[in-house]
């Protein structure tokens, strides 16, 4: 496995195996890995031929700078998960490699509505941050194929929408991976080290809210069903940020259960100070 910190010295090599006509995956990351970040490793060990993994905790994603400081950091642990799964390349650069110019100037990217909702409602500024990382990124890498788990759809999205706006589409495959969940169901995400052993079983409920959720689609009203569930959790210790219906394909915000559409279920909730997000597909139109 090559480790690069240097974007120059990580171009260089790349450019010489796309020379040879090798196919990139990338998986762009934060680290603190889990067995997601993993499953993104592996399916794109899958698919291409040779799979590039960054880890860089992107300071201008945080709209809040004591989760910027909280956020774990474990890159000895990182580089050997990534060498287990078969990962070929690590680029782990130091924020001036991405921010060569600092980060007081950094383009603006028109998101449009996916900014004004859910995470883009509740972390202002955060969209445009992940933006300026992934374009800084991708223009190092230029991969084929970029990996991102489904877990952060709105993510997906703005990240779908970037490719569109800087002319990448055509020339970068985006590829959406499933959710991977602990045994109880609650999404894998690197916060979840924050969470106490307790807390950590008591995080599973977000899972079981958007099943029960599911279950009762189209039966009684989607407001009278929320409203059940977001009491269930506030008097079980979450403070709920949202709990939307939303149009799996444009992530339009639904005021209740359509089933000519096809659906997702979007959360977003504290518990104990740490900030949760997940969410389920309620219903699909083929
Ligand atoms: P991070 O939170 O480290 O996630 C890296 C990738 O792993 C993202 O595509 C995320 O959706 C995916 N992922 C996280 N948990 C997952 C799970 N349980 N199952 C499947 N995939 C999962 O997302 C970021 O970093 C950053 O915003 C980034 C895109 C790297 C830009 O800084």
């Amino acid at each position: 496995m090559q480790i690069f910190e240097r974007a120059a010295e990580l171009q260089v090599y790349l450019r010489n195996l796309q020379k040879t006509g090798k196919t990139i995956g990338f998986v762009p990351t934060m680290g603190a890995l889990h067995e997601g970040h993993l499953s993104l490793v592996r399916t794109s060990r899958a698919k291409t031929d040779i799979t590039i993994v960054s880890l860089f905790v992107n300071p201008t994603q945080f709209n809040n700078p004591e989760d910027f400081k909280r956020y774990p950091s474990q890159p000895e642990k990182d580089k050997s998960l990534l060498a287990s799964v078969g990962c070929d390349v690590v680029f782990i650069p130091l924020p001036q490699e991405i921010y060569p110019e600092g980060t007081k100037e950094l383009p603006n990217y028109p998101l449009g509505f996916l900014e004004t909702i859910m995470e883009g409602k509740f972390r202002p500024g955060h969209f445009q941050g992940v933006c300026q990382v992934v374009s800084r990124l991708l223009n190092i890498v230029e991969p084929d194929i970029l990996f991102l788990g489904r877990k952060d759809l709105q993510q997906c999205k703005v990240i779908e929408h970037l490719l569109e706006i800087t002319g990448k589409k055509d020339q970068i495959q985006l590829e959406i991976c499933p959710t991977l969940r602990e045994d109880n169901g609650l999404a894998m995400s690197s916060r979840n080290m924050r969470l106490n052993p307790e807390d950590r079983k008591k995080a599973a409920m977000l899972y079981k809210g958007m099943t029960d959720l599911k279950n009762a689609f189209g039966k009684t009203s989607f407001d009278k069903e929320r409203k059940l569930i977001i009491d269930h959790l506030e008097n079980n210790g979450f403070s709920v940020e949202y709990l939307e219906l939303a149009d799996s394909n444009t992530l339009e915000i639904l005021n209740d259960w359509d089933k000519e559409r096809s659906i997702t279920i979007c959360i977003a909730a504290y518990l104990s100070n740490v900030r949760l997000i997940d969410n389920m597909i309620l219903h699909t139109v083929q």
